[in-house]
């Protein structure tokens, strides 16, 4: 086999931070080669050098024996290299079409864009994803699952050769993550190279010839997967034995109904629900499960004031509630990781710090300003807490690694000590010794007393987290399973064909 890839000796600063620290490596034509590491480690800066977003400081790219220089993601382009990355690139205020063709639009002269062509073209690309998504829909008004699924069909509409996923799965169902798998392995099949950055070893297993693991910005190894174990490349991302993450003992919850929502409907939503009934115990972890656009997202947000409530009750401790906003709902000491961090859980220009208190500002200001002191031990525990990786809590969100990001997400929540705490994929992106953490904290947290609710796309997190799981389908309840009669294939089934 031909090597198509050649790294040598790549590094990457950025200001103080190594982020890529002498990596060289070739990846093999026609392989699906994975890139694993601990969030920070180096993987997402890595596919940016590749892509031309980013510019190394050291080393050498060749391909096929080539040396290339990439001074813009066109330059990558042209090369037969196209990217999806972790944090979305698409324009929210445009159609599917428009962002699947952004910047290689037809024109039919004089600068018009031949929508026809576009939305036709695009609809063909869609099927061949058997994606149920028009052409013509703002991407504003999709799930980032089906973002996600859109940036894939608009890196393979063009002439690819080597296509490169970063952490792709990460805001998708299993069934979305069958649909994928599916199409890569046509893909690769005839003939197209894949780098796939990924926390979940279990699908690298599935899916990749060979895995690259990073660790601190170094090459650690580069492996044959059939060759290989889980635990061999555990200890290579991670560089020491992972701390055993017994679960914390659950004893019984009590026996008092937290959270009761009766036949809540929600109509004014990118996916309406429809009379949706659920209780939650003190102290109880419950699960919503379900395919993306099954409507759990949808319920979350109505639950925080996020959505308008069209018809149904909300009663906590037994007393029927009005939540018309976010603010109603922190009142009730409700609080809400949401799924999308951009959008609703962080502003990437502002510090950790400042990220971090901002959910409690009240609480930490006296006489209306902030206490300087309070918010920097508070940032300082919280960091420790979840291991986030960085030089200072005063460094701007944005220069976090995707996992830190998330990470900085949950601690703005979680030191508020919600009675409720509403959690949509709350460990996306996280590397495996994280999140084993922050399984440990979600366990603490519900054996003090704190109500649970969990969206969560991945079925090992579900079966290992939930003392409950409701199964939502086509935006209703389609049943409930203890934790004793749930398997990921009983899930499936009932989100998928219901009861
Ligand atoms: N624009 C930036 N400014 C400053 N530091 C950065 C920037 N981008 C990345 N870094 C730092 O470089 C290191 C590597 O980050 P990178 O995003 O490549 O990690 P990653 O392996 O993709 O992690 P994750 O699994 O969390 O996505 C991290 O310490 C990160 O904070
Ligand atoms: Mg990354």
């Amino acid at each position: 086999m031909s090597e198509i890839i050649q790294l040598y000796n790549i590094s990457k600063r950025f200001g103080g931070t190594v982020a890529l620290d002498g990596v060289s490596f070739a990846v093999e034509q026609g392989n699906i080669h994975a890139v694993v590491g601990e969030n920070g480690a180096g993987k997402s800066t890595l596919m940016r050098i590749l892509s031309g977003v980013l510019q190394k400081d050291t080393g050498t790219v060749s391909l096929s024996g080539l040396e290339k220089e990439f001074t813009s993601p066109l330059d990558a382009q042209r090369e037969g290299i196209s990217t999806v990355y972790q944090e979305p690139y698409l324009v929210p205020h445009m159609t599917v079409a428009e962002n699947v063709f952004l910047g290689h639009e037809k024109t039919k002269g004089f600068g018009i864009v031949d929508y026809k062509h576009l939305n036709a073209r695009t609809e063909e690309i869609l099927a061949t994803l058997s994606l149920k998504i028009a052409p013509t829909e703002l991407l504003a008004h999709l799930s980032p699952a089906e973002v996600q699924l859109v940036q894939v069909a608009r890196a393979i509409a063009f002439s690819t050769k080597i296509l490169i996923l970063d952490e792709p799965t990460a805001s998708i169902t299993e069934h979305e993550t069958r649909i994928l798998f599916r199409l890569l392995k046509d893909l690769n099949t005839s003939g197209l190279t894949v780098l796939y950055v990924s926390h979940r070893l279990r699908e690298i297993f599935e899916l990749c010839h060979k895995a690259t693991v990073l660790r601190d910005g170094k090459h650690i190894g580069t492996v044959d997967v059939a060759a290989t174990t889980e635990s061999e490349i555990i200890s290579m991302m991670v560089g020491r034995d992972l701390k055993s993450s017994a679960d914390v003992p659950r004893s019984r919850f009590q026996a008092d109904v937290r959270l009761e929502v009766r036949r809540l409907t929600v109509t004014q939503a990118a996916v309406h629900v429809s009379d949706v009934s659920f209780k939650v115990y003190r102290g109880e972890i419950v699960a919503l499960a379900g395919l993306v656009g099954s409507g759990r997202s949808e319920v979350a947000k109505a639950l925080f004031g996020l959505n308008g409530i069209a018809a149904g009750d909300i009663f906590i401790d037994g007393v029927k509630v009005e939540i018309r906003n976010p603010n109603d709902a922190i009142r009730h000491n409700i609080a809400f990781v949401p799924e999308d961090r951009k959008g609703e859980g962080l502003i990437s220009t502002a510090s950790i710090k400042h990220n971090i208190s901002l959910t409690g500002l009240r609480l930490i200001s006296k006489l209306g300003f902030v206490r300087g002191s309070t918010e920097l031990a508070l940032a300082n525990r919280s960091s420790q807490q979840l291991s986030i990786k960085t030089s200072s809590v005063d460094a701007e969100v944005s220069t976090l690694s995707g996992g830190n990001q998330q990470k900085v997400v949950l601690a703005k929540w979680l030191w508020l000590k919600p009675s409720i705490l509403i959690l949509d994929e709350p460990t996306r992106g996280i590397d495996i010794g994280a999140k084993s953490e922050i399984h440990h904290l979600i366990f603490k947290l519900a054996q003090s007393g704190v109500s649970i609710l969990l969206i969560s796309s991945e079925l090992p997190e579900v079966l290992r987290l939930a003392d409950r799981i409701y199964v939502m389908r086509d935006s209703r309840i389609a049943g409930e399973m203890s934790r004793s009669q749930a398997s990921q294939e009983a899930i499936m089934h009932m989100a998928a064909i219901g009861n």
